[in-house]
């Protein structure tokens, strides 16, 4: 069984948009890729300025975003939404969709409607599904449409209830070589990278060597072609559980929540507003104010 990663889409990328052989290029050279996950345009905006490679609108959107339990509710509809938000703003990273739960399983012809509409719609670059299995059949339908595919196996959380909850995967020796024969045949499906998460590092390491296209890891080592991190974890601005494998780099829900404290203090207190904050209108226009407002 040949491995070879099959050329992806799309066809004609915008101006001063990253090509997305470039990511196998950068495998090549033992450049990492950075992902990170955006929601809305602002955030896409600072990733895109931050200079990073792949911006994920991911299915977390249904936990970090919309208050979910899991990812499980979030709508194709809703996912559109928030990507064509993160497409306004980013000029330069690839925009990939994240298909969510229920938008591709059923058949391949339900995966492709599913991939175009993140496309058309959504105007993400390249678009995301979990799993591999009868999934590679959903990932070859999709790259065969000259739709950019990016795998995802490991830890998938849309399947976290028959993975017996939110833990690390490939594990037993058994289960880590079924992993890396999940990851070689998404390649071989036409996957032109495959996320690898909460993975073993050294199992991850191996996987990503074995491969052509890149990996993009999360809880899965330093070995891996690169890494993604969820925007709310690694900026501390999500409440719920947080995995161990998440890095925080700010803390930035109790400096938004000092700054709303002092902003409700203010206008309690009448601090705010203030002289600069406020329009002014001329005495005579004043005047001829209050003189109409006494004729009525
Ligand atoms: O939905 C998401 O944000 C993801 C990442 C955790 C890889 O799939």
């Amino acid at each position: 069984m040949s491995t070879r990663p099959r050329t992806p889409a799309p066809a004609t990328p915008a101006p001063g948009k990253l090509p997305l052989p470039e990511l196998l290029e950068m495998k090549k050279r033992r450049d990492k890729i950075v992902m990170i996950t955006a929601y809305d345009a602002p955030a896409a905006r600072i990733a895109d300025e931050a200079g990073v490679e792949l911006i994920l609108v991911g299915d977390t959107a249904a936990m970090v975003m919309l208050g979910h339990e899991s990812t499980l509710p979030v709508t194709l509809d809703e996912m559109i939404f928030l990507t064509r938000a993160v497409t306004r703003a980013a000029r330069r990273p690839l925009v990939v969709g994240d298909l969510p739960f229920g938008t591709y399983e059923v058949s391949d012809e339900q995966a492709v409607a599913s991939a175009i509409r993140m496309v058309k719609e959504g105007g993400a670059d390249v678009v995301k599904l979990e799993g591999a299995g009868r999934m590679l059949s959903r990932v070859r339908a999709i790259a065969d449409s000259n739709i950019g595919i990016m795998g995802h196996v490991g830890l998938t959380p849309q399947s976290a209830t028959k993975l017996g909850g939110f833990k690390a995967q490939g594990r037993t020796g058994v289960a880590a070589k079924q992993l890396f024969d999940d990851a070689l045949a998404l390649q071989e499906a036409g996957a032109f990278a495959i996320v690898l998460e909460a993975v073993p590092a050294p199992i991850a390491t191996r996987v990503s060597a074995a491969l052509d296209v890149p990996t993009i890891g999360i809880g899965a080592g330093a070995g891996t072609d690169g890494q993604v991190l969820v925007w709310h974890d690694m900026l501390g601005m999500y409440a719920g559980r947080t995995p161990r494998f998440v890095k925080r780099y700010a803390d930035i829900a109790s400096e938004i929540g000092d700054a709303v404290s002092q902003y409700a203090d203010d206008v309690r207190t009448g601090a705010f507003p203030e002289e600069q904050h406020t329009y002014g209108i001329s005495p005579e226009e004043l005047d001829r104010f209050e003189a109409a407002v006494k004729k009525t």
